[in-house]
């Protein structure tokens, strides 16, 4: 598995991680520790001290990023963090099981909370040289590629997602040019996320998932894609 070297950010780029405590964001967190052209990589998540994202808590965002700024811009933003499965709860087979409880929060943690890391992070990014802030979305948010059904409030919070990756980007187009807003599928990836669905089996190392979308992102060229980690555009 080789080392990712990010050639096309800028040398002594910056890097931010949110969600760092998962399986993914950890990954990310590692392998740009150890790419040599990074000068810093930020890990962030529930529980870091004495910076911390909750995304039940707003004002962690708002407050994260304030505290951030000067340590900024940064050239590299990842928001890892999401959600599937919860407290009481397991994604949804049919409409009977549809619960709005189990909707909130699975729209909480993958559309509010990256809705509202747009918001607060974004003004970090660097506007003049090549920067990227990358949402993980997934490809079961693809309404067009929905083959399948099910996992109602995972598959709607992630196209929801996707929306407003695209949106931001038609925003940020002018006044942050060198910026490119991406959502990003890591494929299936052994997790604590898809361990009740054989994740462990059919998935692959988070470190190798992490080597193929950092490839992807150093060849990515079009700010509101919906990328896969093989570099492929996926449909909408
Ligand atoms: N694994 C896959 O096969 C797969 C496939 C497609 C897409 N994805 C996407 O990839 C991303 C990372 O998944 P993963 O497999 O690495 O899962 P994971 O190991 O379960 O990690 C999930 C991360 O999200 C954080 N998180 C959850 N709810 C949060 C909240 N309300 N506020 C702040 N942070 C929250 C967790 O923090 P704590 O440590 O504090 O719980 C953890 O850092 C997710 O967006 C997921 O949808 C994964």
């Amino acid at each position: 598995m080789g080392m990712n070297t990010m050639k096309a950010l800028p040398d002594a780029y910056r890097a931010l991680v949110i969600g760092g405590s998962g399986a993914i964001g950890a990954a990310f967190v590692q392998a740009l520790r150890d790419d040599p052209r990074c000068a810093l990589c930020v890990a962030l998540h529930r529980r870091s001290s004495p910076l911390a994202i909750d995304f039940a808590r707003p004002d962690s965002i708002a407050e994260t990023a304030a505290a951030l700024t000067d340590q900024g811009p940064f050239q590299l933003i990842i928001n890892a963090a999401g959600l599937l499965h919860g407290e009481g709860f397991m994604p949804e087979k049919r409409l009977a099981d549809l619960d709005p409880a189990q909707m909130l929060a699975t729209f909480s943690a993958n559309t509010v909370g990256p809705a509202m890391l747009l918001r607060h992070f974004t003004p970090l990014l660097d506007g003049r040289q090549r920067s990227l802030m990358v949402m993980l979305s997934a490809k079961v948010g693809s309404i067009g590629d929905n083959r399948l059904g099910g996992w109602y409030s995972y598959r709607a919070s992630k196209a929801a997602l996707n929306m407003l990756v695209k949106t931001a980007a038609i925003e940020l187009r002018r006044s942050k040019p060198g910026a490119l807003i991406l959502a990003l599928h890591p494929g299936t990836v052994s997790s604590a996320l898809s361990a009740p669905f054989r994740g462990a089996e059919i998935g692959r190392p988070a470190a190798l998932a992490v080597t193929q979308m950092l490839a992807a992102l150093e060849s990515a060229e079009d700010s509101g894609a919906f990328l896969s980690y093989d570099g492929s555009t996926l449909p909408w």
